[in-house]
């Protein structure tokens, strides 16, 4: 059997697959079945504040984004976890442990990092969790005190906070970073030189669900959270730029619902994954799919850690002035496979093609020099008919 290990920060986990700080960890109980379903560790709802303005709205608060029929993301308007922090320490992190799960502590970072200090505190006595992840990135705070993804764009924030929960406990300190965001980089060297031990990378998108328009009312009343596969490639752009900047460990969590996003996620840089949406609509048994994939993957690759690729996209991943310095591309056709040569009647590439190098008279022929080299028509082509070459 594949050896799925990973480490990060000195604390060994048995696989890369990480339950995320959500819904599906909202009590011991259910962070125990994604235990039992096979995570690498668990990282329960956010412990938060009891402020009023924390308290959840029960009017629906998740909302699915579809493409046709597909699912593609969800919006939600959830805060932190509705349980009091005795709740938490005295039961519910004891049901979680009771499988001997490995748990990772997600709280909430307060206006006075002096509070999130505290709080950490409490949590590091119960023995139960092995590590912390202080959230900066809830995507629905606006205007409370700076809570939420406001702090996790201030790098200054970002550095207090992994500071006095640093100074307070005797475990690492990880810190939750936001996508939403221009640059995520400064706040990830704040928190470094900080002494942070790890980063997670990313929470939900700060985004907006949609208005009905029979009614004309919003489908969410207030901005929420993008999650699942349509923000894969939002976090895997923030993933890959801290990854160039900085030394510590990072995990890896927007859309993950595969064994190959998971292995993209690794060769981009990150130590391990955290999953929350694409368990939230297949359950705890996704991770042991994902897991099986994952071990035939290093089989098949020969791999006897995944260490062996982390980060071998990062080299290739240039600057846009860099890429013009390239030889140009252009769109290259093999006949034999073209559909519309052979049986007639295709003609996608000439759809997509906006630069006149696609010509039917009444068959597919291509005009090179009217070619951008775009590789739009590679992309579509059903048959796999058309290359970009130099010549
Ligand atoms: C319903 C819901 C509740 C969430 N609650 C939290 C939370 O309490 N704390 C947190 O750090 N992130 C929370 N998140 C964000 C997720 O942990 C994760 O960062 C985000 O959804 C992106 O991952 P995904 O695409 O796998 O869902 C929540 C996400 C969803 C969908």
């Amino acid at each position: 059997m594949a050896n799925l290990e990973v480490s990060i920060a000195g604390v060994k986990f048995r696989n890369p697959l990480i339950l995320a700080s959500a819904t599906p960890g909202w009590d011991g109980e259910r962070l125990s079945q994604a235990w039992k379903g096979g995570a690498g560790a668990v990282v329960p709802k956010t412990l938060g504040p009891s402020a009023t303005w924390a308290k959840h709205p029960r009017c629906g608060r998740m909302k699915l984004v579809k493409n046709g029929k597909k699912n593609i993301g969800m919006i939600n308007i959830e805060l932190y976890t509705t349980m009091g922090l005795e709740e938490w320490l005295e039961r519910e992190l004891v049901l979680a442990t009771e499988n001997d799960a490995v748990v990772i502590a997600s709280i909430v970072a307060q206006p006075d990092p002096n509070d999130t200090a505290e709080v950490a505190k409490k949590v590091a006595a119960t023995g139960k969790v092995v590590m912390f992840e202080i959230n900066v990135s809830c995507p629905m705070p606006f205007g409370t005190d700076k809570v939420g993804f406001q702090m996790g764009n201030d790098p200054e924030m970002c550095r207090r906070q992994v500071e006095a929960v640093k100074a307070a406990v005797d475990l690492p300190v990880g810190i939750k970073l936001t996508p939403t965001s221009h640059n995520m980089v400064p706040m990830a060297l704040a928190a470094e030189e900080a002494g942070a031990d790890t980063l997670t990378i990313a929470n939900s998108v700060r985004s907006f669900a949609g208005v009905d328009i029979k009614t004309g009312l919003p489908r969410l009343a207030a901005y929420g959270g993008y999650s699942g596969p349509a923000i894969r490639p939002i976090t895997m752009r923030h993933v890959s730029e801290v990854a160039r900047a900085v030394k510590i460990p990072i995990q890896a969590v927007g859309g993950v619902t595969s064994w190959e996003d998971v292995i993209e996620y690794i060769m981009l840089g990150a130590s391990a994954v955290q999953i929350c949406t694409s368990i939230m609509w297949q359950g705890y048994g996704q991770f042991q799919k994902i897991l099986d994939g994952l071990g035939q993957y290093m089989e098949d690759e020969g791999l006897d850690s995944l260490e062996k690729i982390r980060g071998k996209a990062l080299p290739h991943i240039k600057t846009i002035e860099a890429l013009a310095q390239n030889p140009p591309l252009f769109a290259t056709l093999d006949p034999e496979s073209c559909s519309n040569l052979t049986k007639g009647g295709c003609e996608l590439c000439g759809n997509v093609c906006f630069y006149g190098a696609i010509k039917f008279d009444p068959n597919m022929s291509l005009i090179r020099e009217n070619c951008d080299g775009c590789g739009l028509c590679i992309e579509i082509c059903p048959k796999g008919a058309l290359t970009l070459t130099t010549l």
